[in-house]
């Protein structure tokens, strides 16, 4: 990789202490890569930053701010003087969205404008974006393929769909940019130690963290969101990728951008799809927890079936997704059951 510091890239990584980012931050050490971290901790904690230095056996440089506080990114961006961006910092509720629409688009939209202002005044011009399958919004035909037109349905898809739209104008308008737009499915799963994983705050929006916190006693059953889906056992359908697999992309993806440039948007999932009944009674065999479960009526704006096509992402980066449901669960329980509390009830460490 051509780069000014010898064997590995130096890697800024917004949204670093969260769940994507912290495992993304612990796969780009271990790859040579040097990182310096920034977060504002609105929804992590500084313990899954110690921990993923304690998996590495490196430190990892963190400042707090906020990247849409511009002399903070100035600033820092600066003196990290990085090769590359790889961007987490963000809002993801999709029903939260919808209350405080001008907070996602604050933090989303206008704080990516602010981080790549910054970056372009450092002459940094790499960027790893996290985009989502939700950009896709409703489609009947499956899998999804990135060459769909986007029509995001909800506040939050809709910041996605305009970050990337945004980035691809920018890389358009010079051809100095080098940006990917990685396009997740249902990220799950933990790394495999346990140390770090998921942790979010009050109850659970997605299946997975909501399943172990059942499995594990907090909770007392699963709310499954509709069993009337046109979908062989009635439940909705998504395809879940472990967190690992998603954050190995990520280093392919910055490697590849270092090596080839342009501008590029890769579905990162599995290519294939699991129901929510299938999830439950996967979790039960990795738990040997009893979970049970409650039949409610749809969550609104649920799809039904969603999965991706990866093949661009094997053709272009040599990625593919190898962690299948049971290691997901298996994984996803360890740090679950390790960690029943999260990062707040862990002892001092
Ligand atoms: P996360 O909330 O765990 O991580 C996001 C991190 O960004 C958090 O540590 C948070 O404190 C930080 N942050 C938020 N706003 C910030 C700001 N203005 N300045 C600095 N830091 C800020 O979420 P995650 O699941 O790790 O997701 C990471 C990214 O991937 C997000 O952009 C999210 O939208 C996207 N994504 C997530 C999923 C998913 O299901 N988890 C799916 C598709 C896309
Ligand atoms: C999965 C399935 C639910 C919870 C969301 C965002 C998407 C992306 C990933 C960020 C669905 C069902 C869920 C529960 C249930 N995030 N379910 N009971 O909705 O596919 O995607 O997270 O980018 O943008 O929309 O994921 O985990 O919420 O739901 O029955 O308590 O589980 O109806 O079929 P989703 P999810």
């Amino acid at each position: 990789i051509p780069t000014r510091y010898g064997e590995g890239m130096k890697i800024l990584v917004t949204g670093g202490a969260g769940f994507i980012g912290s495992h993304t931050v612990l796969l780009l050490q271990q790859a040579g890569h040097d990182v310096t971290v920034v977060d504002n901790l609105s929804n992590s904690s500084p313990v899954a930053l110690r921990r993923v230095a304690e998996l590495s056996g490196r430190e990892v440089p963190f400042v707090r701010a906020d990247i849409r506080d511009r002399g903070a990114m100035d600033l820092l961006l600066d003196e990290v003087r990085p090769d590359g961006v790889v961007h987490f910092a963000g809002m993801k509720a999709v029903g939260e969205s919808a209350q405080i629409p001008l907070t996602y688009y604050e933090n989303n939209v206008a704080g990516t404008i602010t981080l790549l202002r910054a970056m372009e005044a450092v002459d940094c011009r790499t960027i790893v974006f996290s985009s989502s399958a939700t950009v896709y919004g409703e489609v009947d035909e499956m899998p999804l393929g990135e060459k769909l037109p986007l029509d995001a349905v909800n506040p939050y898809g809709r910041t996605k769909e305009q970050v990337e739209d945004i980035l691809s104008d920018v890389a358009d308008s010079d051809e100095r940019w080098n940006v990917a737009l990685l396009r997740y499915f249902n990220p799950v799963g933990a790394h495999p130690s346990g140390r770090i994983g998921e942790d979010p705050n009050g109850i659970p929006n997605n299946l997975m963290p909501f399943v172990a916190q059942v499995a594990v006693g907090r909770r007392e059953k699963l709310m499954v969101f509709g069993d009337d889906y046109p979908t062989p056992d009635g439940t909705g359908v998504r395809d879940y990728i472990h967190v690992m697999d998603l954050s190995d992309g990520h280093v392919a993806a910055i490697e590849y951008l270092a090596q080839h440039g342009g501008l590029h948007r890769w579905n990162l999932g599995t290519g294939r799809g699991y129901s929510v009944l299938e999830v439950r009674a996967a979790f039960e065999r990795a738990s040997g927890r009893p979970i049970p479960y409650e039949v409610v009526p749809r969550r609104p704006g649920d799809v039904a079936v969603s999965y991706a096509d990866p093949s661009s992402a094997l053709a272009d980066l040599g990625w593919a997704a190898t962690r299948d449901i049971d290691e997901m669960c298996a994984d996803h329980w360890r740090w679950q059951e390790q960690n029943p509390y999260g990062y707040a009830g862990a002892p001092k460490d």
